[in-house]
């Protein structure tokens, strides 16, 4: 099992597995028209951190580091089907929030959540109260009324993984 995070930078590796992200995005949120999710997915200014099994990726997270801002906003978030409440989601957010702080250089996270995924939001550490000043990212994240709006503080310190 590893743990990476890619662009779309043209490697053929890479863009096999952001493929096969967005299939497993198209399926776990079928709220999200597929064009958006591939539009985003593909975007050069997102990231994904991807849980790779043999080869196959099984699930992940793209975002946007904002880094004049210094925060991160979380696009999608999936595990394919078979392979949901096994840890893999928390162990992905680990990753990000390590790579955002180490790599990007960011303090904090923001995503709309879906309903059903608040619980899942809460246990990685995000609250539904913004402390985050609003001129850090007013203007900056789209306002989507299918979620809840979450913030993550991410630790300055701590090691999210081993
Ligand atoms: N609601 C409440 N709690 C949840 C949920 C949920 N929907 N999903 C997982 N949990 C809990 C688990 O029970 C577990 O609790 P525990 O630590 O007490 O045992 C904890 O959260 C972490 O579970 P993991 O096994 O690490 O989570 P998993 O690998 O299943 O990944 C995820 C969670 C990404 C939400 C997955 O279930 C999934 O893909 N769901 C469908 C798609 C989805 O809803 N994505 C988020 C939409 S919002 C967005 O994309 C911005």
């Amino acid at each position: 099992l590893k743990f990476v995070c890619y662009s779309n930078d043209g490697v053929d590796e890479h863009m096999v597995w952001l493929i096969g992200l967005k299939n497993i995005f198209g399926r776990q949120l079928p709220n999200m028209p597929k064009e958006y999710i591939v539009r985003l997915v593909m975007d050069r200014s997102h990231k994904s951190v991807m849980v790779i099994r043999r080869n196959h990726v099984v699930g992940g997270i793209t975002y946007r580091p904002y880094k004049s801002q210094k925060f991160g906003e979380i696009a999608f978030c999936a595990i394919t089907a078979d392979e949901q409440v096994k840890g893999y989601g928390t162990r992905l957010m680990n990753h990000l929030k390590q790579h955002a702080r180490d790599v990007d250089g960011l303090t904090h996270f923001l995503t709309y959540a879906d309903n059903n995924a608040v619980g899942y939001f809460i246990k990685q550490g995000f609250t539904k109260e913004i402390h985050l000043e609003k001129d850090r990212w007013q203007g900056y994240i789209k306002d989507y009324d299918g979620g809840i709006l979450m913030e993550c503080k991410i630790d300055p310190k701590l090691p999210y993984t081993d």
